[in-house]
């Protein structure tokens, strides 16, 4: 297998943080447009510094993915339910990116997000010099994106006075003159206050910050879609551990069938983010208790194109696409997105079908009790030719029968 991981990696993180930001048809860009500001403040640093604080801007919310709406509509109105992920979020997400090989002074930088220069901030309340620079420039980032989304400040006066109030409080003196002094530039300035400007401006970021690179030999990717996928599940309680237990699964049945390791990796690493897609689908359809209206159910089936559309974005792993998008394609063709018959879809999807059906049926869920593996076994098996590939079927029998519960 021929990917540059660092390669492969700057375009998930991408990706990745571009999708968080989508709620419904709206597309916020918190992300990328904290990564701009923050990158233009952290101009005169070393370029690694650079690109710390570029990616800790990107994922610096990760975090906060399991919060009922978006992050940038809770930090005025706090309400109780979502307090705890609120004040956590800063340390969750830091042990969620320190995971990912080279990732630790991106931790760091996350984990400080939010303390304040007076030390009223969280998660530890620190203050002044410990806080890392790159925390306090992404702070400063962070807080200017939230002022420019209320229509008080979306003027230069208008968000100079807000800086300058905020000087030696949230953020320093320094940084508060830094930061007016970037946005006094009215091209920079109208830049990040235009949604249609922003991937522009943020790819011409990205390009010059480059990518961090990333040695041979770790699993470099494994690890960053591990990391994705506790993302995923984050956003909807009732799956938990889902991704996680899918790409085990298929890694078990891909092992039974003897299939070389390039295509067992595959089948892990599709199985990890095969419902990326469903980052966009709104948490209250998610957690609805009851049975979803058609619209609702619509929207739901979508994400498996979604995981497609998302994962053809990602050039080095293009080829994850067909088989993480297959996951709810029946064999008998009467599945989605595509509604592909047997072996139209590829064999990966056809594994990974059987396993997300498999960890749903004896999953927990709102509206039922878990099916035991025993039952789930016998349901699998009378949808085999229907639903599911009945070789696939034959090997992955044995192993979820003995999965010892
Ligand atoms: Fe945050
Ligand atoms: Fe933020
Ligand atoms: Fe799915
Ligand atoms: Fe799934």
């Amino acid at each position: 297998m021929h990917i540059n991981p660092g390669k492969a990696i700057d375009e998930l993180i991408t990706v990745l943080s571009f999708i968080v930001d989508v709620e419904g048809n709206k597309e916020y860009y918190h992300a990328w447009r904290v990564a701009v500001i923050a990158s233009k403040l952290a101009g005169s640093l070393s370029k690694s510094k650079q690109r710390d604080i570029f990616y800790a801007s990107l994922l610096h919310d990760m975090g906060a993915v399991g919060l009922t709406r978006h992050i940038i509509h809770f930090l005025r109105q706090e309400n109780k339910p979502n307090r705890t992920i609120l004040l956590s979020h800063p340390i969750i997400g830091a042990q969620q990116v320190s995971i990912i090989p080279k990732m630790n002074g991106v931790a760091k930088l996350i984990l400080d997000h939010h303390e304040w220069f007076n030390g009223s901030g969280y998660p530890r309340g620190k203050t002044n010099k410990n806080i890392a620079l790159g925390s306090q420039i992404i702070r400063a980032a962070d807080s200017i994106d939230i002022a420019l989304r209320d229509s008080h400040y979306q003027t230069f006066k208008s968000i100079k006075e807000k800086i300058i109030q905020s000087a030696d409080k949230e953020i320093s003196k320094n940084l508060a003159r830094d930061a007016i002094n970037i946005l006094e530039n009215k091209r920079f300035f109208s830049a990040v206050l235009n949604h249609r400007d922003i991937p522009e401006l943020f790819y011409s970021t990205k390009t010059k910050i480059g990518q961090i690179s990333m040695s041979k030999g770790i699993d470099a990717i494994g690890r960053t879609l591990e990391v994705i996928a506790q993302i995923i599940d984050m956003k909807h309680p009732f799956t938990a551990g889902h991704s996680q237990r899918v790409a085990r699964y298929a890694m078990a049945i891909a092992l039974a069938m003897k299939l070389n390791h390039d295509e067992i990796t595959w089948i892990k690493w599709a199985g990890l983010i095969h419902d990326i897609g469903k980052l966009i689908v709104p948490r209250k359809i998610l957690d609805k208790p009851g049975r979803l209206t058609r619209k609702e159910f619509k929207h739901v089936q979508k994400h498996p194109q979604t995981t497609y559309k998302i994962l053809e974005m990602v050039s080095s792993l293009k080829d994850l696409a067909p088989v993480a998008s297959g996951h709810h394609e029946y064999y008998n063709g009467s599945g989605y997105p595509f509604g592909l018959k047997a072996k139209e879809s590829v064999l990966g999807a056809r594994i990974l079908t059987v396993c997300d059906a498999f960890d749903a049926m004896t999953s927990n869920r709102p509206y039922r009790k878990p099916l035991t593996h025993l039952a789930a076994c016998q349901e699998i098996k009378s949808l085999a030719g229907k639903q599911f590939d009945p070789e696939i079927v034959n090997f992955a029998l044995p192993l979820f029968k003995n999965l010892g519960l």
